[in-house]
Parts: C-alpha cells; sequence; structure tokens
C-alpha cells in the first residue's frame, strides 16, 4: 500500500479484514518491522481514539512516533502562488517537504470548514500533502472521509455477526453542532464493498452525497428502517445539500433501546448520551462501541503494516 486516504487503497476487503483479525491475537508478532522508522501524526483537529489507538498500532510494529497538533506550528498557507503578507507563515510546499526529512509515514487529521463545499469536496488538505511530501500519507480523517474508522467498523461487523449476511442500517441522529458526513461517507463505502443488507436512514434533506451513496436504499422511516436489524451504526452528519447547516434537531431520532430491538449498536464516538442515544443502549450488553474502539488499533496496525511492508 502506497497511502491510506481512502477505503479504496484496500485492494481485498475480506482477506484485510481476515488478516487484521489474525493480527489481533499476535500485535507484538510483527515488532521488528518499523524499528527505526518514524509516525509522524498531524493534527489540524481534536482526536482522543485516532491519536491513541494510532500511536499505539505504530508501537506495536516498533516505530517511533512523534505528534505535533498543527495549530501550535505556524500557520499554513495552501493556495499556490499567494503572496504572504498575510497571517500565514510557512507554505505547505516547505511544511510537508520538511515533515518528510523526519518522518517514513505521515499521518494527517484536517476537518472540513463544512461552509465551503467546494473547497471540502477538494480535500485540499490531504491533496497537498499528498503532493508535496516524499513519504506515504494516512488520512486520520479528512474533510469528506474517514477510512480508518471504517476499517475498524467493518472488522467489528464481521467479528460479531451472527448470520452470513446482516442487516446493518447506518441511522441519522440528532446533535447540537453540525458535524462532518466523513464518518458516514466511508461506512457507506465501506458496506457497499461486504456482504450485508445494507441501508441508510434519515430525516429528509439529509441525504449524503449521492456519488457516494449510489443505489443503497434510503429509508425516510427510521421505525420501519431497523426493523429486525442487525446491527444499528448511528451518527450525526449535518445537511450536504444545505451544505454545513443543521435542518433539525428532532429529538424522535434519537435512538432508544426499544428502537434498537435486538441489534448490535455501534458508534464511531465521541457520543452525546441522550441526545444521540439514549443510556440504556451504551449501557447495554448490546453496544459494542468499546470493542469497536479497540479495533481503531488494529485497523491503522494493518494499515501501518501494509505501508511498512512497502518502503
Ligand atoms: N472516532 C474518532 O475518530 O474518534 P476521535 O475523534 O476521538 O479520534
Amino acid at each position: 500500500m502506497k497511502n491510506y486516504t481512502t477505503i479504496h487503497n484496500i485492494k481485498d476487503f475480506s482477506s484485510t479484514i481476515k488478516e487484521t483479525i489474525e493480527l489481533k491475537k499476535n500485535p507484538f508478532l510483527f515488532s521488528e518491522l518499523g524499528k527505526h522508522k518514524t509516525l509522524v501524526m498531524l493534527f489540524f483537529n481534536s482526536s482522543l481514539r485516532t491519536r491513541l489507538s494510532t500511536e499505539k498500532a505504530a508501537k506495536h510494529l516498533g516505530m517511533d512516533v512523534m505528534v505535533l497538533n498543527v495549530n501550535d506550528a505556524w500557520n499554513l498557507e495552501f493556495e499556490d502562488g499567494t503572496v504572504m503578507n498575510l497571517n500565514n507563515s510557512e507554505h505547505i510546499k516547505e511544511a510537508a517537504g520538511v515533515i518528510s526529512q523526519y518522518a517514513d509515514i505521515i499521518a494527517v487529521r484536517a476537518f472540513p470548514t463544512l461552509k465551503n463545499k467546494q473547497k471540502d469536496a477538494s480535500e485540499h488538505v490531504i491533496t497537498s500533502f499528498l503532493k508535496y511530501s516524499s513519504v506515504p500519507i494516512i488520512s486520520m480523517e479528512s474533510a469528506t472521509a474517514h477510512p480508518l474508522q471504517a476499517l475498524a467498523d467493518a472488522i467489528t461487523v464481521e467479528e460479531f455477526k451472527t448470520k452470513e449476511r446482516p442487516k446493518v442500517v447506518l441511522s441519522w441522529a440528532p446533535h447540537p453542532k453540525a458535524l462532518p458526513q466523513a464518518v458516514a461517507n466511508s461506512f457507506v463505502e465501506m458496506m457497499q464493498n461486504r456482504d450485508v443488507d445494507f441501508s441508510v436512514t434519515h430525516p429528509e434533506g439529509y441525504e449524503l452525497n449521492p456519488e457516494i451513496v449510489k443505489n443503497v436504499p434510503v429509508n425516510y422511516n427510521q421505525e420501519e428502517a431497523l426493523k429486525d436489524a442487525d446491527f444499528v451504526y448511528v451518527k450525526n452528519w449535518s445537511s450536504y445539500s444545505d451544505y454545513g447547516q443543521i435542518l433539525s434537531q428532532d429529538n424522535n431520532w434519537m435512538l432508544t433501546k426499544e428502537k434498537l430491538g435486538q441489534a448490535k449498536f455501534m458508534h464511531c464516538l465521541p457520543v452525546r448520551r441522550n441526545v444521540v442515544v439514549e443510556d440504556a443502549v451504551l449501557d447495554s450488553d448490546q453496544s459494542v462501541v468499546l470493542q469497536q474502539a479497540n479495533n481503531r488499533t488494529f485497523a491503522a496496525q494493518i494499515v501501518l503494516k501494509k505501508i511498512l511492508e512497502e518502503l
């Protein structure tokens, strides 16, 4: 693997997931692979899981890890040909080139603006790192995608499924803040590549990018959509058509124990209790959010392993 910025960098989903489940049994098996190699993790935005799980994954492989909260460094300029006489002190061309001198792999987290749809769709941060770095790039969540999360999600479904082709439903839920579509986008793309009965449910106006959703069934009736589900993945996202807007905070869309039925509950976390999902779900045995978060380590580890093998 050269880079991991989209789930489509994975050649074979089934074998990668199988390999990851094996790796979990013996996480230090390849602890020599990353010896004397450095992962630099760059955070333009906050993180708990991605930061800790990716560092843990790198350490399982024997790598050294350096972390930079980019907001503590010089303000970066991304436009070409700009006269840099305002606030931005360093151009991405130099910054990415310099970081490549210190890193064997660079991992980047950069959220969308949720204001400028075109700019977010261009993925200007991750694309600039791909263009100006001389080492592989991993996305730790970009403007439109969260491929490490989606890989962990697919591993979790595989581990907990009790039938060959489980019913998996992605359900929108209310949230007080405008959130990106990235997690939902990558989960939709991942489920399209798995042997599952997959559908999405959300209120009208919350349609995701149709180029991502393609022919996945969408149901505006949550109760109907969740019937007989094996997995309910709950996530808020802001409107894509009315870009970045909160159109509804209707708490009838919060997931309750009654609506969950016999399904397993999934969420990428962090989650707002009793807004997105009620306590009774999170505190029940049907919630697999901690196991899902644990799988973030092994999703990152398999990606790092595949990149290190090609260095
Ligand atoms: N799910 C996820 O990416 O968590 P963090 O934002 O805490 O990294």
